[in-house]
């Protein structure tokens, strides 16, 4: 089989034990001036927060705090930290936290450049962006190292995904030692956040060779250190581990993408902003695999997924892995307390239609790079078969 494919990624990883240490150098890099985006209290509960303002202050760069960044960002917040941006001509935005405010730092960058709602780049493309850093807490995002930025439109329920290629953080600090605190909750549902972006960008249509090559790296990590850095939060090489998983997936999805599981869930809580990403993505994920597994090239890959989870006992076909990756998971998902239905979520039911008709309107991208064709019927079924 012949490959055409596009690999490009200019981020900068400082990744290691105390990295934070060295956030005053490397903003100072890109300017004296600096906008923390971050969320309203982990940060601050943990001493990151001042931990970082007093780095940077020693480097020679001034910063100023937006803290209103909520688990689901929403358009609103973005417009209003862009317009602090503007009034205090800050040349730098460094994002602080989780996925939220990563993913908020680098839309926030992109509308401190003009005076618009950040809504308005879904149709069109940024002439450029003020340099981002991102400094993660969790291992699961992966915006730490792409382009990407998810936003919720609070009026309509909308949450697309968006992505240009000015948004690339300039730099990215991965420090372990920030993800000792992470809660467990934290840690379950964004570790599996990493799980679903590894399968999605090695069974889409856009995998590659390089994306696979990170996405097997995560899997083996993720057996080796998931579980562990869940039931051992303070574990360094299990939250080291975790780290470099999040990264490789984020790097994965960057160039081969998301699929079904991700098109389905970002409808889902962006219409329920309290359901965590990766909690809706544990509802979905089963019942999206039991459809893709009917391909045959996904086969081959789950096989190959399961190979690396799990030690093989006897004669199995290839068949029979695949199937076992799906066994894999919902083991996976039991020890990590995950197991969970839309219905448990507190997901409507009578929104379903209203959420997969958004799978194909702001999702529409990673419906496609589903290696199975989906239409309507088929999403609000698979939402029927994970409410249950
Ligand atoms: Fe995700």
């Amino acid at each position: 089989m012949s490959f055409s494919f596009n690999f490009f990624n200019p981020v900068r990883i400082n990744f290691g034990t105390d990295s934070l240490q060295e956030a005053g150098k490397i903003a100072r890099k890109y300017g004296t001036n600096a906008l923390i985006v971050t969320g309203k209290s982990s940060m601050q509960k943990f001493g990151v927060l001042d931990k970082l303002t007093c780095i940077l202050q020693k480097s020679g760069v001034n910063s100023i705090v937006f803290s209103d960044i909520t688990p689901n960002p929403t358009v609103g917040e973005i417009d209003m930290a862009a317009k602090v941006a503007r009034t205090n001509h800050v040349d730098l935005i460094i994002g602080l936290g989780g996925g939220s405010p990563l993913d908020s730092s680098k839309a926030v960058a992109v509308a401190a450049k003009d005076n618009i709602s950040v809504w308005d780049y879904l149709k069109r493309e940024p002439k450029s962006a003020l340099p981002v850093i991102t400094i993660v807490s969790t291992s699961g995002t992966g915006s730490e190292v792409n382009r990407f930025s998810v936003m919720t439109n609070t009026k309509t329920g909308e949450k697309p995904g968006f992505g240009y290629e000015c948004m690339y953080p300039k730099e990215s600090i991965i420090d372990p030692v920030i993800m000792q605190s992470m809660p467990k909750y934290v840690t379950a549902t964004t570790g599996f956040d990493v799980f679903v972006h590894s399968l999605e960008a090695y069974t889409g249509s856009l995998s590659n060779p390089i994306a696979d090559s990170y996405c097997e790296k995560a899997f083996t990590l993720l057996k080796e250190s998931l579980v562990t850095a869940y039931n051992e939060p303070e574990n360094i090489k299990a939250r080291s581990d975790m780290a470099a998983a999040s990264a490789l997936a984020g790097l994965a999805i960057d160039s081969a993408g998301v699929g079904i599981i991700h098109a389905l869930e970002h409808p889902v809580s962006g219409n329920f902003p309290n359901i965590a990403h990766g909690a809706g993505l544990a509802a979905l994920t089963v019942e999206s695999m039991k459809l893709n597994i009917n391909n045959k090239t996904t086969k081959e890959k789950y096989a190959r997924v399961a190979h690396i989870f799990g030690k093989i006992k006897g004669n199995k076909t290839e068949e029979d892995m695949a199937y076992e990756l799906l066994e894999t998971v919902k083991k996976i998902l039991t020890v990590l307390n995950l197991n969970v239905s839309l219905k448990d979520l507190k997901v409507n039911e009578a929104q379903l239609e209203k959420i997969a008709k958004e799978a194909f309107t702001t999702m529409n991208f990673a419906v496609l790079n589903n290696p199975v064709q989906i239409d309507e019927n088929n999403a609000l079924k698979l939402l029927k078969d994970s409410f249950k």
